[in-house]
């Protein structure tokens, strides 16, 4: 099997400014984050700034620069979500994991994102951890579900 990296995905581009945006999201879909030599790759190749491509991806949210952690957490930031309560969840996420969003614990076990729909918006407020999807939440439910991965459970379909 052939490891992808990120320069061996990247020599595949040409010199064109026009292709920042396609090589970090390559990066990405590679590294599943965006590093600092890749950064660094990609500032020599279109002779663009590390702090001009700095600028430019983190307007971007779909951007990451720190490794994922072992349990990816999204929060649905949608407009059925967000009017059931959404933020208050990021925000509980945020104080008990003691990050925020598009960071990763120092332990590495969680990272914690937003996205915009997960397209079950009947079961507002919801939140996805690695592929599976948690309904109705609440603080308290929030707390339980949480707990489950901090226990290093193996998480199961109830
Ligand atoms: S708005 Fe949250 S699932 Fe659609």
């Amino acid at each position: 099997m052939v490891v992808k990296t990120a320069a061996s995905v990247l020599e595949k581009f040409s010199t064109r400014r026009e292709n920042l945006i396609p090589m970090l999201q390559k990066v990405q879909e590679v590294e599943g984050f965006i590093s600092p030599e890749s950064i660094k790759l990609i500032s020599d190749k279109l002779r663009i700034s590390e702090n001009e491509i700095y600028g430019v991806s983190t307007f971007y949210a779909q951007f990451r620069f720190t490794p994922p952690g072992e349990h990816s957490i999204y929060v649905c930031m949608g407009t059925a979500c967000h009017v059931k309560g959404g933020q208050q969840i990021l925000n509980m996420l945020e104080y008990e994991l003691g990050i925020k969003e598009g960071q990763t614990t120092e332990d590495g076990r969680f990272d914690l994102n937003r996205v915009a729909c997960l397209g079950c918006c009947a079961l507002a407020p919801v939140i996805k951890i690695d592929d599976k999807i948690y309904s109705q939440m609440s603080v308290l439910k929030l707390m339980d579900v949480l707990e489950k991965y901090t226990q290093s459970v193996e998480v199961t379909d109830e």
